[in-house]
């Protein structure tokens, strides 16, 4: 089997004050051993709701998995006792969050913060785990390791805590990460050497990255496939090389038109107008529709499926799967 993480129909819904809403509608994909998989979508469309779903992390009280599976290795996850789900978190499946301060303790110090996890998980004594917790910090290019375990996470730089969290994640050797937006808050050289380091490490410890990232830039740097999502649903899906050179959807096309293109001196960025439709009001029909400059009256009428348009291509547009576009 090579399939490690195999997500199907999922749907996760929010109990809020306007009754309830699908930020998650049904999405299907599948990370397999060693490769990395990008999901991609602007602001909103329900990228960290996913991520967030799929380790079983969104608050109970509000939001819940209304259908679907997760399988690791196979098995469901959603079937799993929570002492099961506590036991691949963290150790087998790992996640670097969006903001990093919201997932470091600040009133605890760097080294122990790592260690803790490599207790729990590897049973490892105290020593040996604040040893790991050095080794990690030496292996995500810390200068220093030996001080920075002894300092809190608002003494670091931006870039410093980022690569903090890839040592959390990474101190278990998991088998899978999760990683969410981990290098939008950075800045350009920073952002590259973390994805450098990302690259080695998956390469080095043969793991299977989920790459969370609203940057087509950073997708054709690190992933092996990518799906694109809009609104809650899966619109694209196809390998990167094949993404760039043939993409299908009219909300792909208009990400990659507003990717900076240098032309010259000049920097050209143009971006699809309009925002992504918030789930509890959805349009009719193509939820991509009124934002489309392709649209015809039949793309507001039906809700397209998401449908294979060429060989391990799939795609959500009606226009594409007629072959008119
Ligand atoms: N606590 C909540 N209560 C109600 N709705 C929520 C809640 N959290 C998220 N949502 C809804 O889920 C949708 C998807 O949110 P999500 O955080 O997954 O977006 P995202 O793709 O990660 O965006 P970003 O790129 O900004 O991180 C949002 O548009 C929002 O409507
Ligand atoms: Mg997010």
């Amino acid at each position: 089997m090579t399939e490690l993480l195999e997500v199907s129909g999922l749907c996760t819904e929010f109990q809020t004050a306007a009754g309830t809403i699908r930020a998650v509608d049904g999405i299907s994909l599948s990370v397999r051993k060693g490769e990395t998989l990008g999901i991609v979508g602007e602001s909103g469309c329900g990228k960290s709701i996913t991520s967030l779903s799929i380790m079983q992390l969104l608050p109970k009280r509000i939001s819940r998995i209304a259908s679907g599976h997760i399988r690791f290795e196979g098995k469901d996850m959603l079937e799993m006792s929570m002492n099961e789900v506590r036991n691949i978190r963290g150790n087998r499946i790992a996640m670097i969050f969006q903001e990093p301060m919201t997932s470091l303790n600040p009133v605890f110090k760097i080294g122990r913060q790592i260690s803790e996890s490599a207790r729990y998980h590897l049973k490892l004594s105290k020593k040996e785990a604040a040893e790991r917790a050095v080794e990690m910090l030496r292996k995500v290019g810390i200068p220093r390791p030996e001080k920075i375990a002894q300092q809190y996470a608002h003494q670091l730089s931006g870039g410093m805590r980022q690569r903090v969290m890839i040592a959390m994640a990474m101190v278990c050797n998991p088998q899978l990460l999760i990683a969410d937006e981990p290098t939008t808050a950075l800045d350009v050289t920073i952002q590259a050497q973390i994805l450098d380091l990302m690259r080695d490490l998956q390469k080095n410890e043969g793991m299977s990255i989920l790459m969370i990232t609203h940057d087509l830039g950073v997708v054709a740097e690190m992933c092996d496939r990518v799906v694109i999502m809009y609104a809650g649903q899966i619109v694209e899906e196809t390998d990167v090389a094949t993404l760039y050179s043939n993409p299908l959807h009219p909300y792909t096309r208009g990400l990659l038109a507003s990717l900076p293109q240098l032309a010259g001196d000049e920097e050209r960025l143009s971006s699809i107008p309009g925002q992504v439709p918030n789930p509890a009001n959805l349009p009719s029909g193509c939820r991509f529709a009124p934002r489309c400059p392709v649209a015809v009256d039949r793309c507001r009428e039906q809700l397209p499926e998401l449908l294979e348009v060429q060989p391990g291509h799939t795609c959500r547009c009606i226009l594409q799967q007629e072959g008119v576009l």
